[in-house]
């Protein structure tokens, strides 16, 4: 029984489950070269199809996610989701009625979801798909948080858990409580919309300058400049306030938005920063604890836009009575399209859990369609090597960076060793020939290192939780904050990648640096040119490769070179 997911929104994308496996999975971004896309997926579905090797009247249901007006009215009036997408990533001047249009949506997002709305959005899902001959049997509509929670829950290994999502909005909703029990998911409570701490969040991002949904973490990048002061002196603490697991906005979004302008008018960037990194942090990790103590259940799953806060999660995993997390690398709005497929999957065919214990289940190429692309290639030399990882290691240390494209693309935000950048970590210098040359990032944005699971406990403090995933971020031994000067943050945290045995000729090529350079550690970016999605294929390789003027790319078994 085939399952096919679509999310045709933020981040849209698709993904495909036949029983209790997960086919594949990506996002449009991949395909379409615009990051974050909003289209709908057709080049992911079709990716789906491709790699499963089926015909579109192979699967027998789909799955789709959200219905409430908004989103409703975006798949009946796509153009108006396209402009929203360009204004919001800045490509288009500030309109004139830019306050209106926030304050509208802020107004129609908090309307929740109807069954009348689920049948208009299943007229349109139908259309849609009927263009590329899918006439599935059963189309099902998933609520927002159903979605979310459903990939908190499934791929987490764990047979009772409390499952929260902590999200911006929607389908009314912006965060929820669910026990997983056996083979059963059932929730116990809800957080609506306007006391949404996620938006609240979002709201101080566009005060920043910054662009929501997009710049989050350089919001959270930012608040470790500001000199710390006790939360009783946070001016927003009161903005959200939690009474046992539940959540409550002192003001609706848009008196809200209009307070945080205010407050922050008078305030330092990184210092208003803080402010809302702080109420972030006690906010969500308050609510935990009562979820915890309420429900009586120390393990947990986790899922949402909130969750990609990484200082937020390591203060959840440091909370006394929690025993176990898991958190859903692909916690935003772009995993939706895999959430919706499980929970329908669960709904429909009892399924309830799925072997996770990698995120490789994008697009893969072979070595014939690799040569093909370098044999059209100019400017560069190549052959087959048969020490990928030591020659690569050698390159690290000769040139400071490689890119490094290898198996198949990670599904979600973060490039876990398949298509990344790899770097020394204990170099000033070469973190700021990748800003230079590639990456460009504000000043204060970190980037993150890929740590050996054997080397972990000597390079970080107090591992609790060893997240794969890099969800998370650990405060560094002592001993090393002098060697790791590419890849710490200001305060001493890393947002790590711990990385066992899921990704072998990955791990060989650590393993290989760090016979070079004592450290069972490197820098790990993705594999992207500022403001671009994450490189999905071997021409994309070869294009970064020539726009970055980046002397070497290991690609599959090839090593390449460019020619001066
Ligand atoms: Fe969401």
């Amino acid at each position: 029984m085939y399952v096919l997911g679509i999310w045709d929104g933020h981040d849209s994308g698709a993904a495909l489950l036949e029983g209790n496996k997960i086919i594949f999975a990506s996002n449009e971004e991949r395909f379409t070269g615009r990051k974050l896309e909003v289209s709908f997926p057709f080049n992911s579905i079709n990716a789906c199809i491709g790699y499963a090797g089926i015909r579109p009247c192979d699967i027998d249901t789909v799955a789709f996610s959200t219905f409430e007006p908004t989103k409703t009215l975006s798949r009946i009036f796509p153009a108006q989701k396209e402009r929203y997408y360009q204004f919001r990533r800045r490509r288009i001047p500030k309109p004139a009625i830019e306050k209106m249009i926030r304050y509208s949506k802020y107004m129609m997002t908090s309307i929740g979801s109807a069954p009348f709305l689920q049948q208009i959005n299943n007229v349109y899902m139908k259309r849609a798909l009927s263009h590329i001959g899918i006439v599935a049997e059963e189309i099902i509509g998933i609520e927002h948080h159903k979605a979310h929670a459903a990939t908190a829950a499934f791929p987490s290994g764990m047979k009772r858990a409390l499952i929260l999502t902590f999200d911006g909005l929607g389908d009314g909703l912006s965060s929820s409580t669910s026990i997983l029990e056996g083979s059963e998911i059932k929730r116990v409570g809800s957080v609506g919309s306007n006391d949404s701490m996620g938006i609240l969040y979002e709201q101080a991002t566009t005060i920043l300058g910054m662009r929501e949904l997009e710049d989050e973490g350089k919001v959270m990048a930012l608040s470790d400049y500001s000199f710390p002061f006790p939360f009783s002196e946070n001016k927003l603490r009161d903005f959200i306030k939690v009474d046992g697991s539940s959540m409550k906005a002192k003001y609706g979004p848009v008196t809200q938005y209009r307070m945080l302008e205010k407050i922050s008018w008078s305030t330092p960037r990184e210092e208003f920063a803080y402010m809302v990194q702080q109420l972030l942090e006690v906010v969500i990790s308050t609510f935990v604890e009562n979820s915890i103590d309420e429900n009586g259940i120390n393990k947990l799953g986790f899922s949402g836009g909130i969750m990609s806060n990484v200082k937020a999660n390591m203060k959840i995993a440091e909370i006394k009575n929690l025993d176990d997390m898991f958190v859903f690398p692909h916690m935003g709005d772009g995993g939706l399209a895999l959430g919706a497929a499980m929970q329908a999957n669960y709904e429909m065919n009892g399924v309830t859990s799925y072997r996770f214990n990698n995120v490789y289940l994008g697009s893969g190429f072979s070595d014939e369609e690799i040569e093909r692309a370098l044999r059209e290639e100019k400017g560069i030399s190549y052959q087959r090597s048969k020490d990928i990882a030591g020659e690569a290691a050698d390159a690290i240390c000769d040139y400071g960076y490689v890119l490094w494209f290898q198996g198949r693309a990670e599904f979600g935000p973060r490039a876990l060793g398949n298509r990344s950048i790899v770097a020394r970590p204990d170099s000033e210098e070469v973190k700021e020939k990748l800003n230079v040359q590639i990456k460009r990032r504000e000043w204060y944005q970190p980037f993150a290192p890929t740590i050996l699971e054997e080397d972990a406990e000597e390079i970080l403090d107090d591992i609790k939780i060893r997240d794969r995933f890099m969800t998370m971020a650990y405060k560094v031994n002592r001993e090393y904050s002098g060697r790791l000067g590419s890849v710490m943050h200001v305060d001493n945290t890393v947002r790590a990648q711990i990385l066992g045995d899921e990704n072998r000729p990955y791990r060989k090529l650590i393993t290989e640096v760090k016979k070079r350079t004592g450290i069972g550690a490197v820098l790990n970016t993705s594999l992207n040119i500022h403001g671009m999605p994450i490189v999905n294929s071997p021409e994309g390789a070869l294009e970064m490769m020539r726009k970055s003027r980046t002397r070497r790319l290991f690609i599959g078994n090839y090593s390449v070179e460019m020619v001066d």
